[in-house]
């Protein structure tokens, strides 16, 4: 199969929606990542895109709508909080949990009584919701396991040959996927820290449980934060070392252990904010800055495509920091701690 690079002509736009319509795969930008889109009420259409990035059938996929007033059409029954989340934040970049319509197959849920949906602001995704006039299943447009894709070179490069089209649409203008927050129960769960920040959902709606495997050091899994215990995903091709503690304090580690790696004779790459980079100009490494530390949502935006930049340098093993974890942080340091093959956790006194 060729796969098509598209532009966002109303024309090409029109040709992608005739795809999904009948059956086939077309990935498109949303607001946070590219997404691979297939129609979610056509069961084959949502086999084919498991098959395509070779996702395990029991991770279940986000439905999107062009509207909120659609989520009828593949909701149940619409909780109160859902109702009053939609109405804030779609169009969006927040994923809600809500029980699944009998008409959406299992096979998008993975065989669960609840759907993801989500409503996303991203005008061409836009244009092809409602192009499409169906509801369209779609997971981040990458092989599983691996770094989201942010523009449609990550796309084809993980997924040419494989599906009909990609519509180019850019850079996608947050970076880091949706948040999803199980609003089935109560109080309600958030499953994935993304682009709407915990404290912005919990100033409208009160207290939220944090699923035990997004809670940061801070909170409950303090001492308890091990590689094993972080699912491996989001993942470089390469080594990550992902250095976790107060700015100073980690920086300090994680400068020795490159100056260790280099001595030995790796060839390392670092993937740091500015101000990290200032600092170790004299290494001898492969870098990708992500920008100053005070502007979190520059540092989203880069921060798929730089990993990608510098993994396709094929370093020995790259270095990496994490971030504080109010608002964007905390999904920050989640992609971090998940796309790292390690991650050593400095509590401060340990220097
Ligand atoms: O920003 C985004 O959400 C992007 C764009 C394309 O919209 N999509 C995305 O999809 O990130 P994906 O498939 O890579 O991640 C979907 C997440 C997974 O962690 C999945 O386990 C969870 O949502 N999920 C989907 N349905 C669920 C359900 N019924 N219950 C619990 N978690 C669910
Ligand atoms: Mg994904």
């Amino acid at each position: 199969m060729q796969t098509k690079r598209l532009d966002t002509s109303p024309a090409a736009i029109a040709l992608a929606a005739t795809l999904i319509r009948r059956g086939e795969l077309v990935a498109f930008p949303t607001e946070t990542v590219y997404g691979l889109g297939g129609h979610a009420l056509d069961e084959q259409a949502v086999q084919a895109i498991f098959t395509a990035k070779g996702r395990p059938a029991s991770d279940p996929l986000i439905v999107h709508l062009a509207d909120r007033r659609d989520l009828p059409h593949v909701a149940a029954s619409i909780p109160p909080l859902a109702a009053q989340l939609a109405a804030t934040f779609w169009p969006g970049p927040l994923t809600l949990i809500v029980p699944r319509h009998p008409q959406v197959p299992l096979a998008v849920t993975a065989g669960r009584e609840t759907v993801a949906v989500r409503v996303p602001a991203h005008p061409v995704a836009q244009a092809l919701l409602q192009a499409a006039e169906v509801p369209v299943a779609a997971p981040s447009a990458n092989r599983f396991g691996h770094t989201s894709p942010t523009t449609a070179d990550h796309v084809l490069a993980d997924l040419n040959g494989r599906i009909a089209a990609v519509i180019d649409g850019g850079p996608t203008p947050i970076g880091i996927e949706s948040t999803v927050l199980d609003c089935t129960t109560s109080p309600p769960t958030l499953l994935r820290p993304g682009g709407v920040s915990l404290e912005t959902l919990t100033a409208l709606i009160g207290p939220i449980e944090v699923h035990r495997s997004f809670k940061t050091d801070t909170e409950e899994t303090q001492g308890l934060v091990s590689p094993g215990l972080l699912e491996r995903h989001y993942a470089p091709d390469h080594e990550l070392w992902l250095f976790s503690g107060r700015p100073e304090v980690a920086r300090a580690h994680l400068r020795a252990e490159a100056e260790q790696a280099l001595a030995s004779g790796m060839r390392i790459g670092l993937l740091l904010p500015e101000e990290d980079l200032a600092l170790m100009r004299d290494l001898p490494a492969e870098v990708e800055s992500l920008g100053p530390t005070a502007d979190p949502e520059a540092m989203a935006r880069r921060l798929y495509a730089a990993l990608r930049a510098l993994d396709e340098r094929k370093p020995d093993r790259m270095f990496a920091r994490d971030f504080d974890d109010t608002g964007l942080g905390r999904a920050l340091r989640d992609r971090l701690r998940r796309a790292a093959t390690r991650v050593i956790v400095i509590d401060g006194a340990g220097l």
